[in-house]
């Protein structure tokens, strides 16, 4: 198994000698699929920003996708994101732009030509049932349809990571099934590692998977 990132002794916070998160240690592999849990406030955002370099690390060791985050320069944490897809619980999806677009993003980022964004964001948008809707904007739509598309855009240029922070948060049902269902098979066919935020891990996901909690500031896998 293949580390894709590893923590050693990471500390994060937003002020001096106030870290949020103390000494976690972990490792994720290539293909893993892992919820990352804790109770409000307890600083799983903090740690889901730190992987794609969002947060200077207080103290401590932190590689993503063989990239030292702890001593990074600007155009490695650019690389890094381009192999990323970010999923957020307010979607961020640019408002002036259609979701076609939208979902065509990182791939044109990436270089794609444009044909093959076109096909592949109209292959993407039939996958989350909205093809229909390709040329509507993002506030013509459902906060759930908003997360669909969200999702399919951070799928889209086939990262190595996706990280969703809460992507299910206050969805329909619909909606968050779609969603999950879109993860698990990012996972399983295109291998990608994913990393998602939850306060609840849906049942019947029928896939293994493993779960980190934060407690006290403290990182701890538990089964
Ligand atoms: N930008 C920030 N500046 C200062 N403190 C922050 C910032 N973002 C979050 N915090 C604080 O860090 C702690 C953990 O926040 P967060 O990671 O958002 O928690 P969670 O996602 O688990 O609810 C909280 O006490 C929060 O108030
Ligand atoms: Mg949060």
């Amino acid at each position: 198994m293949t580390q894709i990132i590893k923590a050693s002794h990471l500390c994060l916070g937003y002020k001096k000698n106030e870290d949020i998160i103390r000494d976690a240690n972990f490792c994720i592999n290539k293909k893993d699929f892992v919820f990352i849990s804790g109770a409000s406030g307890s600083g799983k955002s903090t740690l889901l920003r730190s992987l794609y370099g969002d947060l200077k690390i207080s103290s401590g060791e932190l590689e993503v996708n063989h990239i030292p985050i702890h001593h990074a320069t600007k155009g490695q944490i650019a690389a890094l994101r381009r192999h990323t897809g970010i999923v957020f619980q307010d979607y961020k999806l640019i408002e002036e732009w259609d979701i076609e677009h939208n979902i065509m993003l990182p791939m044109l980022i990436n270089g794609y030509n444009k044909n093959l964004c076109k096909s592949q964001a109209k292959e993407l948008l039939s996958h989350i049932n909205l093809l229909h809707k390709n040329n509507k904007y993002p506030l013509e739509l459902s906060g759930g349809e908003q997360q669909r598309v969200a999702i399919a855009r951070a799928i889209s240029h086939k990262p190595d990571i996706i990280l969703a922070d809460e992507p299910t948060g206050n969805l329909d049902d619909y909606s968050s099934e779609l969603i999950w269902s879109l993860l698990k098979s990012a996972n399983k066919h295109l291998g990608i590692t994913i990393i998602v935020v939850t306060h609840r891990i849906p049942e019947h996901l029928n896939i293994f998977y493993r779960k980190l909690n934060i407690q006290e500031g403290e990182v701890y896998e538990f089964s």
